[in-house]
């Protein structure tokens, strides 16, 4: 009996880079999806990326699209999402990871830094959704199998601030507030919406939050077939 390709499923991962944004694109990818677009600014890591994973992939089926793209430029983030959709369609699955996570100095901080955090965490995601939101509610009238989503990649910072990385408390605390809206406003349209909460330092070495294992658990919460919790902590 002649074999059957499988589905068409897009994944949109925006924020991509070594560590969780790379592991959810490639656990994803081998699980389910087989046309992924990845969004980050630097275009060399970008070719990385998506050679990590189609690497791990290992499907005939696979095609990865990237677009060099600083989120925080709202023209250029619509543009890359509407190509993305012209090239693979309506995505299914859209997760945000894009984040700065360096240290920024209460009052010694330039405000513009902070400005520039909020395009990036939170102005962005709004975007994001802007775009997603009627693609995900559409798919999920027209498809029984699919599995529309929108989830964001956070913290603890948003409940417990910390002076040394204020500028990202500040805006992870919006961002939180943003998706907690989203998920009120969309909770019976069929989306999955929510957060996978990284509650400390990720690495590699890290026993709980290294990438691997936060990838698992976001695949675990994304693939339930329970009603899913609003946010996973690990
Ligand atoms: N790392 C931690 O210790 C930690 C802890 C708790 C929560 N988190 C959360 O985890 C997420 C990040 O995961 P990760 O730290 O493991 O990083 P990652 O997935 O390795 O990489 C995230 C990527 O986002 C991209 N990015 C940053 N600013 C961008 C912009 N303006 N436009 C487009 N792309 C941008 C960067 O790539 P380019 O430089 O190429 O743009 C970066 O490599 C964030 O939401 C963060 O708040 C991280």
């Amino acid at each position: 009996m002649a074999s059957t390709n499988p589905p068409d499923r897009h994944l949109v991962l925006i924020g991509v880079g070594p560590g969780i944004g790379r592991s959810v694109a490639c656990l994803f990818a081998s699980k389910r999806y087989n046309n992924v677009t990845l969004i980050a600014r630097r275009a060399e890591q970008l070719k990385v990326e998506k050679a990590e994973v189609e690497a791990t992939a290992k499907s005939q089926y696979i095609k990865v699209n990237t677009y060099a793209v600083d989120v925080a430029d709202s023209a250029a983030l619509v543009d890359a999402l509407g190509n993305a959709e012209a090239t693979f369609g309506k995505p299914e699955c859209v997760y945000y990871n894009a984040a700065r996570v360096v240290p920024s100095q209460l009052l010694t901080h330039d405000v513009r830094e902070i400005e520039y955090d909020f395009k990036l965490t939170v102005s962005a995601l709004y975007t994001t959704a802007q775009w997603a939101m009627p693609l995900l509610v559409e798919l999920a009238k027209t498809d029984v199998s699919a599995k529309p989503t929108l989830v964001v990649t956070g913290g603890v910072l948003h409940v417990e601030p910390e002076p040394d990385l204020f500028s990202l408390s500040l805006v992870k605390a919006a961002q939180r507030n943003l998706v907690q809206s989203l998920a009120l406003a969309y909770g019976s349209s069929g989306v999955r919406i929510g957060m996978i909460l990284v509650a400390g330092t990720v690495g590699p070495d890290e026993k709980v939050r290294n990438p691997t294992n936060i990838a698992e658990e976001a695949w675990k919460w994304f693939s339930s077939d329970e009603e899913s919790p609003f946010e996973v902590l690990i």
